[in-house]
């Protein structure tokens, strides 16, 4: 087992890895990403995470011509690592050039992918989250590198002693968290927002909606307030990272019974089955 890296398709040590410091992803957040989960020595959901990467790629006007081989790249570093339940991340920036708003082609688009352990969590035991505004600008269904509205709002949260930041948008609407989607259960229910611009297409929460099939609840795309969602009976994130997290309190307050609900609980051992199964 080894943490590794790749640069621009060059293995090596994680600890050993150098970027350019004149990359445009170092300096203007200028590039694309994805998070994906490994279990089992077993890339988890990877061709969702490749679709929306394309996107993403596609929505900033970066198209590199080594497309597949960049592909090849995640997976044999990924193999590589020996790393059974790893978190893999990688991006594709603009690339390295004299610091200039405008880009001028050719250029040279750089990738770097970072394969780490992670620590399975057998038991969740819910979390609490804590409302913040939602600075972010209109196109976050891009996952791009430009995270510093995300980054401030979770380390508000966590001063706070919450583990999420609750993003909410100018109407009172609640988008997302920083780093993972919100979602309630209200009457065997389970509520998300529609998926709009203001939100990142979360493979996670396309994983739940086809989990409320199988378990028989409903899944209705509308916004709700921070009021309504705090009164819901339950509430949860959804994440590569967060997998399915019960959320017990919204700003102090309790959610449903202040513990994680079934509903959450089955949702959670459905989303660890199909794991298992590698059914995704
Ligand atoms: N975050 N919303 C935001 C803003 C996110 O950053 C993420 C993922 C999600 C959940 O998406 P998915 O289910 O596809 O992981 C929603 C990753 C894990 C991160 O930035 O670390």
């Amino acid at each position: 087992m080894r943490e590794l890296a790749n640069v621009n398709g060059a293995i090596c040590a994680l600890e050993d890895a150098v970027i350019p410091a004149e990359d445009r992803g170092c300096l203007f957040g200028d590039g694309v990403y994805e998070v994906v989960r490994a279990y089992q020595g077993r890339l988890w959901g990877f061709r969702r995470h490749w679709k929306r990467f394309q996107r993403s790629l596609r929505e900033i006007d970066l198209q590199p011509a080594n497309l597949e081989e960049i592909r090849g790249w995640i997976e044999e570093t990924y193999r590589s690592s020996q790393i059974p339940n790893a978190t893999v991340y990688f991006h594709l920036t603009r690339g390295a050039s004299p610091r200039s708003h405008a880009w001028s082609d050719p250029l040279n688009p750089s990738f770097f992918m970072s394969v780490r352990p992670f620590a399975d969590r057998a038991i969740v035991a819910g979390v609490k989250v804590q409302s913040v505004p939602d600075l972010r600008w209109r196109r976050c269904d891009i996952k791009s590198l430009n995270l510093l509205p995300n980054v401030l709002a979770k380390q508000q949260a966590r001063k706070l002693g919450a583990y999420e930041a609750l993003l909410v948008d100018n109407q009172g609407n609640v988008t997302e968290g920083s780093s993972s989607a919100a979602l309630a259960i209200l009457d065997r229910t389970i509520v998300a927002p529609p998926q709009a611009p203001s939100i990142l297409p979360s493979i996670t929460r396309e994983y739940v909606e086809e989990i409320a099939v199988a378990l028989e609840l409903a899944f209705q795309q509308r916004w709700l307030s921070l009021a309504e969602f705090r009164s819901a009976g339950e509430a949860f994130l959804a994440g590569t990272s967060d997998e399915v997290t019960g959320i017990t309190h919204v700003d102090g307050q309790a959610v449903g019974s202040g513990e994680v609900g079934p509903w959450t609980r089955e949702i959670q051992k459905a989303y660890r089955e199909r794991i298992e199964q590698r059914r995704d």
